[in-house]
């Protein structure tokens, strides 16, 4: 198999960093993030596939102590460069030295400016193949306190905005090109036209990444990988292990074993539904393991946030070993592991961060079974395992589903566990889903849910005075779930379920609605 093209994004620490990846495979073309120090032999080559390089903005004033540089091999490998923002300035500063990058003046430019080309048809350079088919002038996306002040030798200016002379540059002949605007945000207008033009025109890539091919290409991966051999999943239900489960089904069948276990703390019908898609529709092998009184003993009296969440990470740990183990010959533990775990990100703050995130739920486990790992998702983001999912014909229900923490509702249900207390918050996240599935803000909120308080409230039910306990609605916004807003949803919505909750659910007498945002608070309550 030929290797598939790529676009190396070398990180300088921008916010926009993974957009750019992300607008790059939206066009077409396979693109992958690795770090700005990253050893030139463990970056790709044009063997390899590689057609081009982007250099992302970042933090850093190139001359700041440590900035991260623009290192030899980049522009050694043959392939065409483009350098964003501070990706610019650092290539400017590497090929013109050291007045070659002006410090911000008036402290920078944020926010939207006039892009004007200066790139005629009839000037000496002719139009640059970069602007292609954008306008005269067009807005962008300014977010730069430096700028570049001096163009390297061979390079011409292409484009450039009130604030920003030198806005984009050229350099034909060696083929690397400067843009001081994000190409890669909707805020820029003809953005797209450009990274097309990156993409196409100047690196002469071919559209060659769409999820039909990565599907065929990832079952054949999978073959390779694994062979004859078993693989053991574990399925919690959610997007990324669902869609793990039916990819790797589809490519070796019932060499696949599924360990679905239920520890008690999940929500009304999940773990049914669970068994229901996964057993009798996809005709996956799956073992369903009924760990509930397992977890609940292990969580008896414990009101500690953290220490529940250990408990249940280390009891998890048992069920599923034991389980893997009397499945006998496993060679592969199957992961939902996606591309944003994989990535090494660069520190805002400059210098390298090394942290690599890994998926903690079967933690040491390969280790100590002695199973390789099989990770068909690594190179996609949510979102794409998504549109995967809708090939696989995964249901909506699961693909579209909000996030559910590991530790479920052993983190909603507040202070120490008993079964009680978790049936009433059950019933009241059942209803809390029905009534916001049913006036379509499920689907607007990107988490929704309730939580039970561990205190009791008075209230009159009929001719009786009750000490009910008090549930919390808590409904969020969010992009990312670093930050989040309250949903501001309708007081007839609300309404209706506050009620629901008190006449449907005996151990319940009040509920509030939580209109905090995060931060200062969590989404969750624990
Ligand atoms: P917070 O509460 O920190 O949550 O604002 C951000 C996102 O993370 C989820 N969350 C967890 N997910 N295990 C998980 O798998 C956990 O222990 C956990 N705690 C919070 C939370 O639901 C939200 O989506």
């Amino acid at each position: 198999m030929a290797a598939r093209q790529r676009v190396l994004i070398l990180d300088y620490g921008s916010q926009y960093t993974h957009l750019i990846t992300r607008r790059v495979r939206e066009l077409g073309v396979y693109a992958e993030t690795l770090p700005c120090w990253v050893a030139s032999d463990a970056a790709p080559t044009a063997a390899g596939g590689l057609v081009g390089i982007i250099l992302s903005g970042g933090p850093n004033s190139v001359y700041d102590a440590g900035a991260p540089q623009v290192p030899d091999w980049v522009l050694e490998r043959g392939v065409p460069v483009l350098g964003v923002c501070y990706g610019m300035q650092a290539l400017a500063y590497k090929l013109a030295g050291r007045d070659a990058v002006a410090r911000g003046a008036r402290g920078g430019e944020y926010g939207h400016a006039t892009l004007e080309r200066v790139d005629d048809a009839g000037s000496s350079g002719g139009e640059s193949p970069l602007l292609r088919g954008m306008s005269r002038s067009s807005s962008v996306w300014m977010s730069h306190g430096d700028s570049v002040a001096k163009l390297p030798a061979g390079f011409r200016l292409i484009a450039r905005s009130p604030s920003c002379p030198l806005a984009a540059m050229e350099d034909a002949t060696r083929r690397v090109w400067g843009a001081q605007f994000h190409s890669e945000v909707t805020h820029t207008a003809e953005g797209r036209t450009l990274l097309s033009n990156f993409l196409y025109a100047i690196c002469g890539a071919t559209k060659s990444w769409a999820m039909e091919s990565f599907l065929e290409e990832a079952k054949q991966k999978v073959r390779d990988q694994v062979g004859k051999g078993r693989v053991i999943l574990g399925l919690s239900g959610g997007v990324d292990s669902s869609v793990a489960a039916v990819l790797l089904h589809e490519a070796i069948g019932d060499q696949l074993t599924c360990i679905y276990v239920d520890n008690g703390l999940m929500r009304a019908g999940e773990s049914d539904e669970v068994v229901a898609t996964f057993r009798d529709t996809f005709r996956i092998q799956l073992r369903a393991v009924d760990a509930g009184e397992r977890f609940l003993a292990a969580l008896a009296g414990v009101s500690d946030p953290e220490q529940k969440r250990k408990i249940i990470g280390r009891v998890f740990i048992e069920v599923f070993e034991a389980e893997a183990r009397s499945l006998g010959d496993a060679k592969f533990l199957g992961q939902g592991t996606l591309y944003p775990d994989v990535i090494e990100s660069v520190s805002p703050k400059g210098g390298p961060s090394h942290t690599i995130k890994t998926h903690h739920n079967v933690g040491g486990l390969p280790e100590k079974l002695g199973l390789a790992l099989v990770e068909p998702l690594r190179e996609l983001f949510k979102d794409e395992v998504r549109e995967l999912g809708r090939r696989l014909r995964v249901p909506a229900s699961i693909l579209m589903r909000h996030p559910f923490p590991g530790p479920g509702l052993a983190v909603r249900c507040l202070g120490a566990l008993d079964a009680e207390s978790l049936a009433w918050l059950r019933a009241a996240d059942k209803i809390a889903r029905e009534e916001l599935e049913k006036s379509g803000w499920m689907g607007r909120t990107s988490q929704a849910f309730v939580v039970l308080l561990p205190v009791r409230s008075v209230g009159v039910q009929g001719d009786c005075r009750t000490y009910g306990r008090v549930a919390v609605l808590r409904a969020v916004e969010t992009e990312d779930f670093m930050t989040a807003g309250w949903a501001r949803l309708p007081h007839e919505l609300l309404a209706t379920i506050a009620t629901r909750i008190t006449n449907e659910v005996r151990g319940i007498n009040r509920v509030v609605f939580d209109i905090t945002s995060k931060p200062p608070a969590t989404i969750e309550w624990e």
